[in-house]
């Protein structure tokens, strides 16, 4: 979906980024720049910064940023084009929409409307015979009549097309039953009903649009659960099933459960922050979506391995995420000499609200579920198990910042394996040793790149070359200043940019200026990413100082130029003096400015 930038350029000129954001956040002005409190992260002091000149705003705190629409975009959880459309209503714009843009948004909009009525459909069938054998299973789950109304549960029939032909009386094509993965073709091109015979669970979005649906046998038969594929109003990574509840609890916390029961036995029993991933690991686009409501998840996985190795890596995925993280480890269940596994909607059926509340209340932390974690890997009853476990153990308490926590931690393992706490600390100071060893390597490549505080935060987008790096952002910042210095670019091609990011914007910005218009940043939205357009923010807050910019702009071109010949291998080099210089800078004693 491309808009002409012309249009973008006056949208973004036409919705003033101070005025749009006062409508959700109280803005005060210090200086040129207003303040509030951020949008996207809890805070106290407000750390969220606008500019009326630049059109843009930034958080410091969790270094949020962009334009118009990216703002947009994150605060009315919207896809770019809807962004657009929604700021150029803001404005009273006409939307230049190709005719081919505008039969696709029919169709999304016939599929929802088709999703909605099919969810009508569904849960009407639980109040007649047919549906009887689907309100008995609900009986058996305890699934109340109230709270399948709240979730929009239903049955889908015993038949092969009662689906279809109840939704065609309504006016909906094969083609659309197609499209909302409601009905599959056969291979002589008769249509019959995807879900059959099932408990159907509708997956509504945050705006409140059934965007998918989920089934569940009512005996063992397999599969268990069958899902609606990505459509195109669905998308599996983008979507957590029962966000459209719990985005309005008053909990400070969202509980982050593997299944659809899970989620709404959780919701009946008072527990109305609970969502689940259906099935999958966590993506970022879901946590993007999370962090508009909590900054706090529990983790409540099953018990069992997979369970474990979900936690696992939903834990990685959120290590440095703004993100609280606690986990919370059912126990398991003693079932005729046997442990079995037992999910939330078990432990809560079992042992009722109050004690899943307790155990809410107390859920480990990261750090104690990672230490239960590694004792779960080494069998401690023998010698050589605790030797391995005390060596592993150790490195993890060894990172911890705050001696107390070190002692502390060293103490519980220390008992957990039968050792003594002097043995456990001396080891912990080894593992110490060791990692200072590394810290100061680290410290010194740090110090000679420059400053690893420079980097981006998000990882895919890292600078590689971080002296080129700051002279390319040198030269974006001077262009986005005065679009004319494009013409004294014209020995700086931008492949030779070392971060693409910036080669992507440098392009753009001569293009506009080829092009003889003026370029904001904040009509870049369309072009990048959320966290590229962030990291644009980021590097706008540092100054140039107009005064100086064509020297500041010439010096910028060398470095970049100097460096791109080196990494490519370009100019006239001595072959060995380069090897020598890559080799320096791979033991991290990073290339000498020249
Ligand atoms: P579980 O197998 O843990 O099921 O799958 P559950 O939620 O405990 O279901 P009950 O209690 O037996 O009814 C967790 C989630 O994984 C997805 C579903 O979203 C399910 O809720 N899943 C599971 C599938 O998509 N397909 C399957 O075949 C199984
Ligand atoms: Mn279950």
């Amino acid at each position: 979906m491309a808009f002409p930038q012309q249009f973008l350029d006056e949208l973004v000129s036409r919705n003033d980024i101070v005025d749009l954001v006062s409508g959700y956040v109280a803005l005060t002005r210090k200086g040129s720049n207003y303040f509030g409190l951020c949008p996207f992260h809890n805070e106290k002091t407000g750390s969220f910064s606008v500019s009326p000149d630049k059109q843009m705003y930034y958080c410091f705190g969790c270094h949020h940023g962009g334009g118009a629409i990216n703002f947009v975009m994150e605060i009315e959880n919207l896809s770019y084009p809807d962004a657009v459309r929604f700021l150029a209503k803001r404005a009273g714009m006409e939307v230049p929409e190709d005719s081919a843009d505008r039969a696709e948004a029919r169709r999304r909009q016939r599929v929802l409307a088709l999703n909605k009525d099919a969810a009508r459909w569904y849960y009407q069938n639980l109040s007649t015979p047919e549906g009887g054998a689907v309100c008995a299973y609900l009986e058996k789950r305890r699934i109340s009549r109230r709270t399948a109304m709240n979730f929009g549960l239903g049955a889908s029939l015993d038949q092969w097309d009662a689906l279809i032909t109840a939704m065609q009386e309504k006016g909906y094509t094969k083609a659309e039953l197609l499209a909302a993965g409601l009905a599959v073709q056969n291979q002589k091109g008769r249509l019959y009903d995807k879900f059959r015979n099932r408990l159907m669970f509708p997956v509504i979005d945050v705006r409140g649009d059934v965007v998918a649906f989920g089934g569940r046998v009512l005996d063992k038969s397999e599969p268990k659960y069958m899902n609606t594929n990505e459509t195109i109003v669905y998308s599996k990574r983008r979507n957590l099933y029962g966000i459209n509840l719990a985005k309005k609890t008053k909990r400070p916390n969202f509980i982050l459960c593997e299944g659809n029961i899970d989620v709404i036995t959780l919701h009946q029993a008072g527990f109305d922050n609970a969502v689940a991933s259906m099935g999958t690991a966590l993506t970022v686009e879901q946590t993007r979506i999370l962090s508009r409501y909590t900054k706090e998840l529990v983790l409540c996985y099953d018990n069992d391995t997979a369970g474990q190795m979900a936690t696992q890596k939903n834990i990685q995925l959120l290590e440095n995420s703004e993100f609280k993280v606690r986990v919370i480890q059912l126990p398991r269940r003693l079932v005729d000499g046997e442990y079995v596994k037992q999910d939330v909607d078990d432990f809560i059926k079992l042992q009722g609200p109050a004690a899943f509340e307790a155990v809410l209340r107390g859920s480990e932390d990261q750090l104690d579920f990672r230490m239960e974690a590694v004792a779960a890997k080494y069998d401690l009853s023998t010698g050589d198990g605790k030797i391995a476990y005390a060596e592993e153990i150790s490195e993890l308490i060894a990172s911890l910042p705050s001696p107390v926590e070190r002692e502390v931690c060293a103490g519980r393992a220390a008992e957990k394996a039968g050792l003594t706490r002097e043995a456990m600390l001396l080891e912990v100071k080894r593992a110490r040793g060791k990692l200072r060893g590394k810290d100061r390597q680290e410290l010194t490549r740090e110090t000679l790149n420059v400053s690893a505080a420079r980097q981006p935060r998000d990882r895919t987008i890292r600078y590689t070359d971080l002296r080129s790096a700051m002279a390319e952002e040198g030269v974006v910042r001077l262009l986005f200043l005065d679009g004319t210095l494009a013409e004294k670019c014209g020995a700086l091609p931008p492949e030779d940019f070392s971060s693409p990011v910036l080669g992507r914007v440098y392009a753009l910005q001569l293009r506009a200026h080829e092009e003889g218009r003026g370029l904001s940043p904040s009509a870049l939205a369309g072009e990048l990413s959320g966290e590229e357009m962030s990291h644009l923010t980021t590097l706008l807050q540092k100054s140039e100082n107009p005064g100086r910019a064509d020297q500041a702009l010439s010096d910028y071109i060398r470095i970049i130029r100097e460096r791109a010949d080196q990494r490519m291998g370009r100019g006239e080099t001595d072959p060995l003096l380069a090897a020598m210089e890559r080799s320096k800078e791979k033991k991290g004693y990073g290339g000498k400015p020249k």
